[in-house]
């Protein structure tokens, strides 16, 4: 059973939500994202990659089989890409949101945005995504995962809360983390594009969802530590209405 949780340590206006297992944590993210879409069917949502939303995904797509939701109506935009990695390519977050999501819902390919990580010119495709967002009205609902870095996206530590869409450098450590997709850590593209913290934040809602004891750390200096440019999450207390959906390995660290 999820029990929600307060906070009593750093003043942090997250709600928290934590699960018995890493299952319970996804389903109840998938439920929350299905019971948007189903509210509001011309949503925006702002979508996360990485081994963390696969089981959210999945069970987006056992929701939509049963017919509890549709998404013709439904834009998307990611978070991020890697340069160098057009959407064919295996390992790139479009070729992984067509395969874990796209290609079993009903959603329009012409409404699901991915920052291009074959753009000629990724500095001015990065301008272009953001006034693609602002034409689309803004994402109503920003689903994230969270690095053990405290990277939100591809924001990484010294990241600041007026970021916005554009080019980065990965650290090492997101590098050698993220090597486990790839053949080899040589084959990780070293850059990326990602939507800014400032961009994050003016989706109107915010999803975290974190699972393993591996995070439990990035949890906990991300809700009860003061926000720094140390732990990217940590900006999220600046958002009125952000939800950590944890399990308790993710949760481990908390003092609730
Ligand atoms: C993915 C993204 C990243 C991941 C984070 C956690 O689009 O923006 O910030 O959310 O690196 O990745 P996993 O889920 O693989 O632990």
């Amino acid at each position: 059973m999820n029990k929600p949780a307060s906070l009593s340590a750093h003043a942090h206006s997250a709600k928290v939500i934590v699960c018995r297992d890493a299952t319970a944590a996804s389903r109840t993210v998938a439920n929350m994202i299905v019971a948007a879409v189903n509210a509001k069917p011309s949503i925006v949502l702002g979508l996360a990659t990485g081994g963390t939303p696969t089981a959210t995904y999945a069970n987006i797509v056992e929701d939509f089989r049963a017919g509890k939701v549709q998404f013709k109506d439904v834009t998307s935009f990611n978070l991020d890409e890697y340069i160098g990695l057009s959407g064919t390519h295996p390992q790139s977050f479009r070729y992984f949101m067509q395969s874990e999501l796209f290609d079993h819902i009903d959603i329009d390919p012409n409404n699901t945005f991915v920052p291009e990580g074959g753009a000629s010119d990724p500095a001015s495709h990065a301008i272009q995504y953001e006034a693609q967002i602002a034409a689309a009205g803004g994402i109503d609902l920003q689903l994230l995962g969270i690095g053990h870095n405290g990277h939100i996206a591809f924001n990484e530590p010294g990241s600041l809360p007026s970021t916005r869409t554009r080019v980065v450098e990965l650290t090492p450590s997101t590098i050698e983390k993220n090597a486990r997709f790839f053949a080899s850590v040589d084959e990780v593209p070293k850059t990326a594009i990602t939507m800014g913290i400032g961009t994050i934040l003016e989706a109107k809602q915010i999803l975290l969802l974190a699972t393993g004891k591996g995070k439990a750390e990035a949890v906990r200096r991300s809700l009860q530590e003061a926000a720094s440019e140390e732990v990217p999450a940590s900006w999220l207390e600046q958002h009125p209405d952000v939800t950590f959906v944890l399990d308790e390995d993710a949760a481990s660290e908390l003092s609730l």
